[in-house]
């Protein structure tokens, strides 16, 4: 006999730390953009940064072998060996420093980095600069685990790098973990090596580790992607945040890594093993082919990425009440819309539901994003063309 259902449903009981839990609202948006379609209008999605070509042939044809060869078991907590070798010798070959596969951690995607370094490393009220605008889940995380986030801003004046002396300022004696992001998402904005290097100076031999988001490391179109890892005496105090969702157009592969000190990655492995227990081990063979086989597919995203980034950004610039700066890197375009005296998040509701442009709020990556909003140029050329023409004809009706 079965039990009876009561009659009504108990409240659920969250627990606190929920209520600090934030969000994508890339997501969110793409859902509303998704509805819209259903009652027949027709969108531009600009809103998701992922790219839109297809995983290179030769990626996916590893993956099909290995799912042929029987890599459908579980793998090690912190990646298969070869991967971590392949990583290693990557990673010691860009930035220009020794790693040994023991100081890899591969996990899916990008995101468990972030989340795993901030669980490993941040008690109770540890400060943790992050840049805002920035990429919303360092927020999100740093208060969900009860640390204090401190936003060092993004500003345009600075062409969308750090101020390092503001964020000198904002170094205390709780100061635990620094983020930051280069090439940056929203904005595009790459630090400069001397910066990246005033900043390890300021550092010093405080007690501080740097998260360095290196995820769109590949993406530049000018200046010199240089990691802080790099600069003499860093690489015991950075985890270098990179993957394969962006460069390689894997983003539903789910895989990313880690770049640590052995002794962390240690305890990134046991995080692993208490959450994901392995990441699927056919994507981490499809990975290994993505880092050691033909380069030629990512150099073309690259190089069509460029194109795409140059007419947008001319014609934004066109656009009555927007001005935008040139990105140096990622796949993002953060126009200023002050001008058009709307604020960001009415503006971009505004394109969505009357322009049929599916674009992000400034304010998605934090109070300092006000004033601005992201477009992805994650889509054909024709569509960018047609999205800069829809905002167009909107603003001249509307403002
Ligand atoms: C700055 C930044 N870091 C990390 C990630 C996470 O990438 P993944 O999809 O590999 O988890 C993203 C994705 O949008 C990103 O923009």
């Amino acid at each position: 006999m079965s039990l009876p259902m009561p009659a009504t449903q108990t409240e659920l009981r969250l627990a606190k730390r929920m209520s600090r839990l934030g969000t994508e609202t890339a997501f969110e948006v793409l859902v509303r953009a998704r509805a819209l379609e259903a009652q027949g209008k027709n969108i531009i999605h600009l809103e998701i940064g992922e790219p839109d070509f297809d995983t290179p042939a030769n990626v996916v044809n590893a993956g099909i072998e290995a799912l042929q060869q029987g890599y459908t078991h579980y793998g090690p907590a912190a990646g298969l060996p070869e991967l971590r070798q392949a990583i290693a010798d990557e990673v010691a070959k860009t930035r220009g420093i020794q790693v040994t596969p023991d100081e890899v951690v591969v996990v899916p995607g990008g995101k468990p980095i972030m989340f795993f370094a901030m669980l490993a490393l941040i008690d109770e009220g540890d400060e943790v600069i992050y840049p805002n605008p920035g990429f919303p889940i360092y927020e999100s995380m740093i208060n969900f685990l009860g640390g204090k986030a401190v936003p060092i801003p993004i500003r345009e004046e600075r062409d969308f790098s750090l101020d390092v002396n503001e964020l000198k300022s904002l170094i205390t004696d709780r100061t635990r973990l620094i983020i930051i992001n280069s090439p940056h998402n929203p904005t595009g904005g790459v630090v400069p090596p001397g910066d990246i290097k005033d900043l390890a100076a300021a550092i010093g031999d405080r007690d501080i580790m740097v998260l360095s988001d290196e995820i769109y490391g590949r993406l530049l179109f000018e200046g010199e992607q240089y990691s802080i890892a790099s600069v003499p005496g860093m690489k015991e105090r950075t985890i270098i945040l990179d993957g394969f969702s962006k460069t390689y157009a894997m983003t539903g592969w789910r895989m990313g890594y880690g770049v640590m000190r052995p002794d962390l990655a240690a305890q990134m492995s046991r995080l692993m093993s208490n959450s994901n227990s392995c990441t699927a081990t056919f994507t981490q063979r499809a990975g290994l082919e993505a880092i050691k086989g033909d380069q030629s597919e990512p150099e073309r995203f690259n190089e069509e990425f460029k194109k795409r980034r140059d007419v947008f950004v001319k014609g934004l610039n066109q656009i009555k009440g927007f001005s935008c700066r040139m990105p140096h890197g990622a796949f993002y375009t953060f126009p200023n819309i002050k001008q058009t005296g709307w604020a960001s998040k009415k503006l971009a509701d505004a394109l969505l539901e009357q322009a049929g442009v599916a674009a992000l709020s400034g304010t998605a990556f934090g109070a300092y994003g006000e004033g601005y909003l992201r477009f992805s140029i994650a889509n054909s050329m024709e569509n960018l063309n047609k999205a800069l023409d829809r905002v167009d004809q909107w603003t001249k009706k509307n403002l």
